[in-house]
């Protein structure tokens, strides 16, 4: 299969939804290769988000993604990417599926529960951006 990336977010990680969400992503059938559990520094939350740094919720964002720790993941599966997104749901919960990680957990556009790469070269982006080759099993 092929791989994403993932975060759970401070709010759902704050909100005690941490094992609700590990258990819906591998009941969708991705695989974890990697994990940890973490806290971003303003330098890691501005550089990971820096695609988004003119947008007006910049400040925001990166204030909130160092809130507190995070669980951040490699997760692998045949069509990985696009399917995790189908799991999480819109951005904005409101606008989430029924039965969508965000549906169920994330109580805003802002805080949203997690994170889902965008493409196959985000995913290897993000996913290098946080783990080591050492840190990702076989
Ligand atoms: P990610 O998987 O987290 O990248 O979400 P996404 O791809 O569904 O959304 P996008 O990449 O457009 O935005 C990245 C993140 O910025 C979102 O997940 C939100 O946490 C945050 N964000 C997006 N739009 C808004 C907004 O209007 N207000 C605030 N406060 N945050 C926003
Ligand atoms: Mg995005």
């Amino acid at each position: 299969g092929n791989r994403t990336f993932t975060m759970i977010k401070p709010d759902a990680v704050k909100a005690g939804n941490i094992g609700n969400i590990l258990q819906m992503i591998t009941d969708g059938g991705f695989e974890i290769k990697a994990m940890k559990y973490t806290q971003l520094t303003e330098e890691q939350a501005k550089e990971f988000y820096a695609v988004h740094s003119e947008r007006p919720f910049y400040g925001e964002l990166v204030e909130f993604m160092t809130s507190g720790p995070i669980v951040a993941a490699i997760l692998e599966k045949d069509n990985a990417v696009a399917d995790f997104r189908s799991l999480i749901g819109a951005t904005n919960p409101a606008e989430a599926d029924e039965g969508t990680i965000r549906k169920k957990y994330a109580s805003s556009v802002g805080e949203n529960a997690v994170h889902g790469s965008d493409s196959d070269e985000n995913a290897k982006i993000e996913g290098d951006f946080h783990f080591s080759a050492d840190e990702v099993v076989a």
